[in-house]
């Protein structure tokens, strides 16, 4: 049994259901403050801001939601310089959070099964969706952007997070337009003048009985690099992707789309999402050019969210992902805090290797225990890499809230482990390079924290070549944020104009 790095990593339970659930409670309430209470030092060379999205309510008004994938999204940020740090929340100014504030009651129904009051008569053929805003929060060409994958985002004010509404992205997307919450970052683009730049690279998807997949590319002042359609049979659930330098590859899950359901009042639209346990999962490969032809790999079933990166090499695609055996619902439960994690699939880390000649795809296992949310190097995206960390639970098998952090050596099989447990629990992990650092690991990893002792957030500081020993530095909040999902940083501060005295 391996140990964990943690003061109490041999306590006899891992975590109690009652601590995890707390980490849910909704947070009505917007901050501005600088954080006294820092445990350790920050170090001098990070500078930046750190941005958080997440379900800020898990309640309307005290009407339980039954996923809190449905909650409002609201953005945190963290300006650090100095030293110091700033922190701050607001929640996205949506039209449907505005209406649901002011009406004190739920008016709209959750894609992942939050029904409104009244049975499935007030539910029945209501199919508009609400933008919540509460998956990511990329900064990218002077706009702070809360992103969501079935509607177009909306832009913020990165030195006050105020909501500024939704963003067309000059132009470029339709009233309404998917736009994925999963953009990647090439830091090493080619340009037409022989020259780099970093891009951002994305997608928006519209899925039926055959799904069109729009994919953007962004020059860093945010104009329009390239954009270009491709249509595939059937229906794809698609939340992310990888690019290498020549393409984006996607993992197209063996699942089908149930509607009636929905329509009829009695489920969400992801409830009526059925894994075909007999159906090969599809790996799609998409030129970045947007030329040549859309390849299609099939592999083993599996259902994939997230991925961890994707390289090319010797006419090979290395393609790392998050894989469930199953879609991951949570089943019978009456809301997600009840949820049985004996049933839950405990995701894994698998490399596909795909012969782009032969067609041919072996699957190995990197990380075999329960693992989500990975993070790497931003130089190393779409690159050949070394270190992969990544959240994982405690314990080594099975499924169960996430309470620490694996780093991984993908050259070698090494790892390093942390644990916050028993009264500790995570989430995402996001690596930072060390502004003029060299090794590949030489940075910070930043992990946000709920510690049911004190019901608080915390933010850890770990130094990335040395996990094991735990954070170097925590900003402690005065109060929780709800267990988030994804955020970036970037080295612009928005904090304050003068650090404090
Ligand atoms: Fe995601």
């Amino acid at each position: 049994m391996q140990t964990l790095s943690s003061p109490n990593s041999n306590a006899a339970i891992a975590y109690t259901r009652e601590d995890w659930k707390q980490g849910y409670e909704s947070q009505p309430q917007e901050f501005d403050y600088w954080i006294e209470d820092i445990e350790g030092e920050i170090p001098a060379e990070l500078s930046g801001t750190v941005f958080r999205n997440g379900p800020g309510l898990t309640d309307i008004n005290g009407y339980r939601l039954r996923h809190p994938f449905d909650g409002d999204g609201m953005i945190n940020s963290i300006a650090i310089a100095q030293g110091q740090a700033y922190y701050r929340n607001r929640f996205v100014r949506t039209e449907g959070y505005l209406k649901e504030q002011k009406s004190g009651k739920p008016e709209y129904r959750g894609v992942f099964g939050t029904q409104k009051p009244g049975g499935w008569l007030a539910n029945a053929f209501d199919i508009k969706l609400k933008n919540i805003a509460n998956t990511h929060v990329v900064y990218w060409g002077g706009k702070l952007l809360a992103l969501w994958e079935a509607a177009q985002p909306h832009r913020l004010d990165p030195n006050t997070l105020a909501t500024l509404g939704l963003d067309n992205l000059d132009g470029i997307l339709t009233k309404g337009e998917p736009f994925a919450a999963h953009p990647k970052f090439d830091a090493n683009c080619p340009t037409a003048t022989g020259k780099s730049e970093e891009r951002m690279v994305t997608f928006g998807v519209k899925s039926g009985l055959s799904s069109t997949l729009r994919i953007f590319e962004f020059h860093p002042d945010g104009t329009l690099a390239k954009d270009h359609r491709h249509t595939v049979p059937g229906f794809a659930f698609l939340h992310d992707f990888a690019i290498t330098p020549n393409y984006c590859v996607f993992v197209q899950n063996p699942v089908s789309f149930n509607p009636l359901p929905f329509v009829a009042g009695f489920q969400g639209a992801a409830e009526c999402i059925q894994f075909n346990p007999e159906a090969p999962t599809k790996i799609i490969v998409i030129p970045r050019n947007g030329q040549g032809k859309v390849q299609f790999f099939e592999t083993d079933p599996c259902f994939v969210f997230h991925h961890a990166n994707a390289f090319e090499k010797d006419g090979q695609l290395i393609l790392d992902s998050i894989c469930y055996n199953e879609f991951p619902d949570i089943g019978d439960a009456k809301d997600y805090s009840e949820v049985d994690f004996d049933h839950v699939p405990a995701s894994q880390l698998w490399r596909f290797t795909i012969d782009l000649a032969t067609a041919k795809v072996d699957v190995t296992v990197p990380i075999e225990r329960y693992c989500e949310f990975p993070t790497i190097h931003p130089g190393n995206v779409g690159q050949e890499y070394r270190y992969l960390y990544i959240g994982i639970a405690h314990d080594q098998t099975g499924s169960a809230p996430l309470q620490g952090l694996i780093k991984r050596d993908m050259q070698t099989g090494a790892e390093q482990t942390w644990s916050a447990a028993p009264r500790g629990f995570g989430g995402e992990p996001l690596f930072i390079a060390k502004p003029n650092g060299t090794a590949e690991d030489d940075g910070w990893v930043l992990l946000w924290l709920y510690n049911a002792v004190g019901h608080n957030t915390e933010l850890a500081i770990f130094n990335a070549q040395d996990i094991t020993t735990g954070p170097i530095a925590k900003l402690n909040l005065k109060h929780h944020v709800p267990y988030g999902l994804h955020g970036s940083f970037t080295s612009q501060y928005f904090g304050p104009q003068q650090p404090r005295e």
